[in-house]
């Protein structure tokens, strides 16, 4: 028997060896088209290359490619389990010629590689054609050997094949395999056809068209692709029942062994009303894992409460099954073991995927006892035919997150059905509740528009966990505080999408700058803002052109500024644990600041933080970027993550669901004594170094933020420290800007670098003696020294006698306020007996004045009266000292010749 890991590689390697390269499969979530949900078939990550606008190296082209069929357009959720080949998740095998080959060789190439390498009977095989179709028809005839009676027209659109309502599109030919006589049905085109003998197992379509539009008007254009190509789609499942000698897709070996783990997870034999219940766990746990692992997780929107409702279907059907405690996860091992060769993603994300199954599961069947019992309570009383009141069901789903159609489900057994309109109804009213409480707050009236935004579009998806650049559908335009429909070059403005790459400020994080394109113009966002919590804003400008609403459009994140931005707010996480180490355990988040250019962190600690321990953090920091150990990301219940010790912001409102970025690794040395004897392997985020609730965006690992540079603390309030640092390229521009400033001193002072500090210091030194010789000479030249008094020389020098009283009245230049009194004294012992007074201007223009009376004629004349009258005279009051030597000092210097003469005067 060949398994479905086989029929895949083998369906690879035909191609390869056919001149096709092998593409891996697109993520799940389309990263270029706006419109879809999820990836649906294998050409839609090739979208662009069809239409011309997008060109790669290779014309041929061959995926197997991850598909999901729930939610959005394709929505085959409530029918898996119950029939042969509906799947949520499926992969399509496919073959592509980007104006390459066409016809001919693609039906060449189909038929070869499923009658030869396949080994399929040619007798059970027929093909259809569009009705139009001669050439097709004429090369089935001549490359197959195909009578007319198995190569059907089919003039319907069955035959037509189009992405969607705009996009690439052609007349297709598809392959059938009949299951022989055993099964009922007809072959296409027949009145019976609807039966299940004949089975579509590849579609081939030549595509030749590109439906653009809409138009004004709705309508669309057709025009001709730039090339005629091929695009085929083969269902693996499918084909491999088919390969198997099996008719039920569920039958092939890649089922049996899910069906088999959860079989035995169970106890249960996949036997009568359980059948469809493995079934519904076996295809939902691999599109739950698979989006998991493409970053789509649950939550109450988009695409996030896409892979809830599908998590939560199966999960019921586990407690249908008699599960009593949280079981998918444990199923995650067996489908990685049968898919995770094929697809690495799996084996990445396996433990992403397991807590996420886990979590999801813990808290719905909380929701499932609570919303059941209240359901019960309610239903109690009704009876078969009854309607239950759109208000309970309305309860459910809001307090309990019961969703309507699980409502629906539990009570369709009785046969009692829900009031949906009152259940609209209900949430209409809870939302005009949330709008009159939101306006109470005080917010500004315009506010009001973005409630209308959001009731009529719902919440913005988030991608930019994931990618920086994606497609989204413009939903409103608004300028000045209005909705409008379209914007012109020129026009301030606020966009909102559908989805998007953008980051909207929030925890410290600055939103994200970059580019919207549509096909008429450009928009240059400015900054992005969360409304209402969850509608993503971005401000800015139309650049040149015309912008609609209703348009698709390409949205691209500046990247190198969001990648300066990611380092910074990683090693804000990294400077927080360092400082929690370095400082203690008191230190916690009080607020932060991340952009491109730097990194503000605030935190509480009473005292400064001293140079050595800011350097123990900053070293400490850049081990953990040495580690370049990766960065992981988790959702985790609120309660589990506090448990694992991940750091919260204290008066912080979390939801219940909270992600928690982990990063490094703890050294031996550094986990505490409690903890070493446990030898998990598991790497849960308790054990990593640094681990924080965080909704912001990282780099992948540590050794991304480069380098880490702490510039400085200072205090910002009582108790609380600011630190600043820049990492990677800011780092390295800071530290060359210093070495190039440490060069130039090096070079004024004529010695190596390594040479600045003894050299300065030696040149310290030296400034230090020669201000002391210096202040030395000046006091010399004050003192005057020598003259005799009554001499001209001496009334220059300041010297004289009045009243028979020697006077020695100076005003000198460069002596200090502090050194007037030693001269004093000094001028003192010179004259003997008399009187000196000094006054000296500061470089600000102060005027400072000391008298000294020798003791023989203090009793007579104070040197206090003397600084006074002098201060008086430069604008001072008082002076202070005694009657052998006072001070004094006032502002006005410029006074100091009257001053000097005001103290000369009391001398008479
Ligand atoms: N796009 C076509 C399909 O999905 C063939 O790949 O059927």
């Amino acid at each position: 028997m060949t398994g479905v890991n086989e029929i895949r590689a083998k369906f690879l390697e035909f191609f390869e060896r056919n001149g096709h390269t092998i593409v891996p499969s697109s993520p799940l979530v389309p990263r270029n088209d706006p419109t879809l949900m999820f990836a649906n078939s294998g050409m839609v990550q090739f979208k662009n290359v069809f239409v011309g606008a997008e060109t790669r190296d290779y014309v041929r082209a061959t995926t197997a490619q991850k598909c999901v069929r729930a939610g959005g357009k394709h929505n085959d959720l409530d029918n898996v389990g119950y029939t042969a080949r509906h799947h949520t998740f499926f992969e399509m095998l496919g073959n592509f010629s980007f104006g390459d080959y066409f016809k001919e060789r693609a039906i060449e190439l189909a038929w070869t590689l499923i009658t030869k390498d396949y080994g399929l009977d040619a007798k059970r095989l027929l093909v259809t054609v569009y009705s139009e179709d001669d050439q097709a028809h004429a090369l089935w005839k001549k490359i197959a050997g195909l009578p007319d009676s198995r190569i059907i027209r089919i003039p319907t659109s069955d035959n037509f094949w189009r992405m969607g309502d705009t996009g690439p599109c052609g007349p297709c030919s598809e392959i059938f395999f009949d299951h022989g006589d055993k099964i009922a049905g007809g072959p296409p085109g027949s009145t019976d056809q609807d039966g299940d003998r004949f089975i579509e197992i590849w579609n081939l379509v030549f595509m030749q068209y590109e439906e653009r539009g809409p138009k004004s008007d709705g309508t669309t254009d057709r025009v001709d692709l730039p090339k005629p190509s091929i695009d085929t789609g083969m269902g693996l499942e499918r084909v491999a029942a088919v390969l198997q000698g099996e008719h039920d897709n569920y039958e092939i070996d890649l089922f049996k062994a899910l069906i088999a783990a959860s079989v035995d997870l169970l106890g249960v034999p996949a036997e009568g009303s359980a059948r469809a219940s493995h079934r519904v766990i076996a295809d939902h746990l691999r599109a739950s894992s698979f989006l998991i692992a493409d970053g789509v997780l649950p939550s109450n929107e988009g695409r996030g409460y896409v892979v809830r409702r599908i998590m939560r279907r199966a999960m019921r059907h586990l407690q249908l099954l008699g599960a009593k405690e949280p079981s998918m996860y444990r199923l995650v091992p067996v489908l990685t073991r049968e898919m995770g060769q094929a697809y690495p993603e799996l084996i990445r994300a396996q433990s992403m995927i397991t807590e996420t199954l886990q979590l999801e599961e813990t808290r719905f069947r909380k929701t499932l006892e609570r919303g059941l019992g209240l359901l019960d309570e309610a239903s109690g009383k009704l009876t078969k035919g009854a309607t239950l009141a759109g208000d309970v069901a309305f309860k459910l789903y809001d307090t309990y997150g019961f969703p309507l159609d699980l409502t629906q489900d539990a009570l369709r057994a009785r046969e009692i059905s829900v009031d949906t309109d009152g259940f609209a109804t209900a949430m209409a009213a809870q939302k005009a509740e949330a709008r009159k409480a939101w306006k109470g707050t005080g917010e500004a009236a315009t506010e009001a528009v973005w409630f209308d935004l959001k009731d009529k579009h719902g919440a913005t998806e988030f991608l930019g966990y994931d990618t920086e650049i994606a497609e989204g559908e413009v939903r409103a335009l608004v300028k000045d505080g209005k909705p409008v429909t379209s914007l012109q070059s020129g026009d301030e403005a606020a966009l909102v999408l559908n989805q998007t790459p953008f980051y909207a400020e929030s925890g410290g994080q600055v939103g994200d700058q970059g580019m919207i394109r549509t096909v008429g113009g450009r928009f240059a966002v400015s900054d992005t803002v969360k409304r209402l919590g969850d509608l993503w804003v971005h401000l800015g400008t139309v650049t040149s052109g015309t912008i609609k609403a209703g348009e698709a459009a390409e949205l691209t994140v500046d990247h190198s500024r969001r990648t300066a931005t990611r380092a910074n707010h990683s090693a804000t996480h990294l400077l927080h644990e360092a400082l929690r180490q370095v400082l203690g355990e008191h230190v916690a988040q009080k607020g932060s600041l991340v952009d491109p250019a730097r990194l503000r962190f605030d935190f509480s600690h009473t005292k400064p933080v001293s140079p050595a321990e800011l350097a123990a953090v900053e070293t400490m920091a850049n081990a953990l970027v040495l580690q370049n150990d990766e960065v992981t990301t988790r959702l985790m219940d609120l309660d589990a993550a506090r448990a694992t010790g991940a750091m919260a912001l204290f008066g912080e409102k979390y939801g219940d669901e909270v992600r928690v970025v982990a990063m490094g690794q703890k050294v031996r040395s550094q986990i505490p004594s409690s903890s070493k004897g446990s030898d998990s392997s598991s790497a849960g985020p308790v054990r990593a170094w640094s681990v924080e609730l965080c909704g912001g965006t990282h780099v992948r690992r540590t050794g991304d933020i480069g380098l880490v540079r702490v510039l400085s603390d200072s205090g910002v309030a009582a108790g609380v420290r600011r630190l600043e640092a820049l990492t990677g390229e800011g780092a390295r521009r800071h530290l060359a800007e210093q070495d190039e400033r440490v060069r130039a001193v090096a070079a004024a002072l004529k010695v190596a670098p390594a040479e600045i500090v003894p050299r300065v210091e030696a040149l310290m030194e030296e400034l230090k003696r020669l201000e002391r010789e210096l202040s030395d000479a000046r006091k010399q030249l004050a003192l005057g020294g020598g003259v005799a008094p009554g001499s001209g020389e001496a009334a220059a020098s300041g010297m004289a006698e009045i009243n028979g009283i020697r006077f020695l009245g100076r005003i000198v230049k460069g002596v200090e306020a502090k050194d007037l009194k030693s001269l004093a004294d000094q001028a003192k012992t010179q004259l003997g007996s008399g009187v000196a007074v000094f006054i000296a201007v500061s470089d600000d223009g102060k005027g400072a004045i000391v008298a000294g009376v020798t003791d023989d004629l203090a009793k007579r004349i104070s040197a206090v009266d003397l600084v006074k009258a002098g201060a008086a005279a430069m604008g001072g009051k008082g002076g202070g000292g005694r009657a052998d030597m006072a001070q004094a000092g006032g502002p006005d210097g410029a006074n100091a010749e009257v001053a000097l003469a005001a103290a000369r005067a009391l001398l008479g």
